[in-house]
């Protein structure tokens, strides 16, 4: 087989990032054949899956959930963390198995892990059995890759982002709910994090062209749309033309798209003028996704996240006091190099004042290549795990606390579909992004409906139809 080297894998794109319109220049090149494709990761990967999805659809490839059916297997990776890594290799393992039975099967590895030079190297000279690699900025060439692996095996990442592209076709997974990109990258440069690595600077999508976007999904009867960006907050700072997250926001829910959710914030860049906005729109929903990561400013400081716990905490109050009924989730991250107990304690402290409706925390995991890498990781394992543990049970008696005050009352509920848990009910969300399960009425589904909620759980709620 003719292997590429690294240099040739990995080419670097030292133009400006320029906006385009994405091309669609290709055609079906196959029939009666099957793709498996698997999502690691963030909801941004959620999103270029719907992406590559489309591209293995206008090839002629059609769904399975079935690796085994799989003609093509397509592999979406994350690398956030060191499991995220560990899960893929793991997966790959059976794909690999499953070639040596079906050798005409094509292996193509995607997203963020194939951005990080090691990954690179390791497939080029260990894992000759997948057949493409292609990485986050150039996913609009994996036709071509597919095309072309027929004759030679195609290792092709940017190892500097590439173009904005725009007029970007999905095959969305949802018709109700809709994942709307409108920034790629992240220039805070956290010092735990490999996503301005694996993901390139910030390039924000031009305004109108979003807006544009959200109005055809209305058109189409989407009832939802979540506005996804690393750092939302910080969208249209690089267009250098004025455009800020405020003015999206306000564009966006003058659509008059029933429900505008955005995902994540950071506190640095959340203004006054975007809480504002949240709090005058009834269609932009009242539920934030703050990150804290650490309640001591010693550690936020090492962590480079350019607050305080004084100020996260003024920022949650303002956020509390302006929106009506906001709810506010967090990530946490515990055990970063020379975390003491005493800064664990501070975190605790937060956690106990804020009472977050629901955290996703994380036991800190270096990255290669990022500023943390380099301080020694020296919190055990066990240590870590103890830490995560008790977090956890704080973090989980104040989203029960939380649900708990919703009994009895009337919500609002976005009907998503049918509970994979009990086909007998339907489950869908708040406006405060909370899950709720009811009894089945397939009718429901796509609609927003008043529910009492009669039970709360940790993570659930069940309710009645009004
Ligand atoms: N180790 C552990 N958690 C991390 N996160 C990001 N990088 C790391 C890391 N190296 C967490 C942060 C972020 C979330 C998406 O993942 O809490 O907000
Ligand atoms: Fe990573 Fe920080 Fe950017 Fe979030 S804001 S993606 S944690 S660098």
């Amino acid at each position: 087989m003719n292997l590429p080297n690294l240099e040739e894998a990995r080419k670097r794109t030292l133009k400006k990032s320029l906006i385009v319109k994405n091309n669609y220049d290709f055609k079906k090149i196959v029939k009666d054949q099957k793709y498996f494709l698997k999502t690691y990761g963030c909801q941004m990967n959620e999103h270029d899956s719907e992406e590559i999805r489309k591209y293995l659809e206008i090839l002629g490839y059609s769904k399975t959930t079935i690796l085994e059916e799989a003609d093509i297997v397509v592999l979406n990776t994350c690398a956030i963390r060191e499991n995220a890594h560990d899960k893929v290799f793991g997966y790959l393992g059976r794909c690999k198995h499953l070639k040596k039975e079906k050798p005409d099967l094509i292996i193509a590895l995607g997203g963020c892990m194939s951005q990080e030079e090691s990954v690179t190297q390791e497939i080029l000279n260990k894992h000759p059995y997948i057949d493409i690699v292609f990485g986050t900025h150039n996913i609009n060439d994996l036709p071509k890759l597919i095309i072309d692996s027929k004759n030679k095996r195609q290792i092709e990442v940017l190892s500097i982002e590439g173009n904005v592209y725009e007029d970007i076709l999905y095959s969305r997974d949802s018709n109700i709910t809709a994942w709307v990109n409108i920034m790629y990258g992240c220039d805070k440069f956290c010092t735990y994090c490999i996503v301005p690595y694996t993901r390139g600077k910030q390039r924000s999508r031009n305004l109108s062209k979003i807006v544009e976007e959200v109005k055809d999904l209305k058109k189409e009867g989407y009832k939802e749309v979540t506005l996804l960006g690393q750092n939302v907050n910080a969208y249209g700072v690089d267009l250098n033309d004025g455009t800020n997250f405020k003015m999206l926001l306000e564009n966006v829910a003058k659509t008059g798209i029933e429900r505008i959710r955005f995902v994540t914030s950071h506190p640095w860049d959340f203004t006054s003028e975007v809480i504002d906005v949240i709090a005058k729109y009834d269609n932009i929903m009242p539920y934030i996704h703050l990150p804290l990561q650490s309640g001591s400013d010693r550690i936020l400081r090492l962590m480079g996240r350019r607050y305080t716990k004084e100020e996260y905490l003024r920022l949650f109050k303002e956020i509390k006091e302006k929106i009506k009924g906001v709810s506010i989730t967090t990530d946490i991250i515990v055990g970063f190099p020379n975390e003491t107990i005493e800064d664990f304690n501070n975190t605790l402290d937060i956690v106990n004042t804020c009472k977050f409706d629901g955290a996703f925390t994380f036991i800190y995991s270096p990255r290669e290549g990022t500023p943390a890498s380099k301080i020694k990781d020296n919190i055990s394992k066990v240590e870590k795990e103890k830490r995560l543990y008790e977090l956890n049970d704080l973090v989980n008696k104040y989203s029960l606390e939380n649900n708990k005050k919703l009994e009895q009352k009337q919500v609002k509920v976005l009907i998503l579909g049918i509970s994979e848990k009990d086909n007998n009910k339907m489950y869908g969300y708040t406006e405060t992004m909370k899950l709720v399960n009811v009894k089945l009425n397939k009718e429901l589904i796509g609609h927003i409906i008043d529910v009492k909620i009669t039970c709360a759980k940790s993570f659930s709620l069940d309710g009645e139809i009004i």
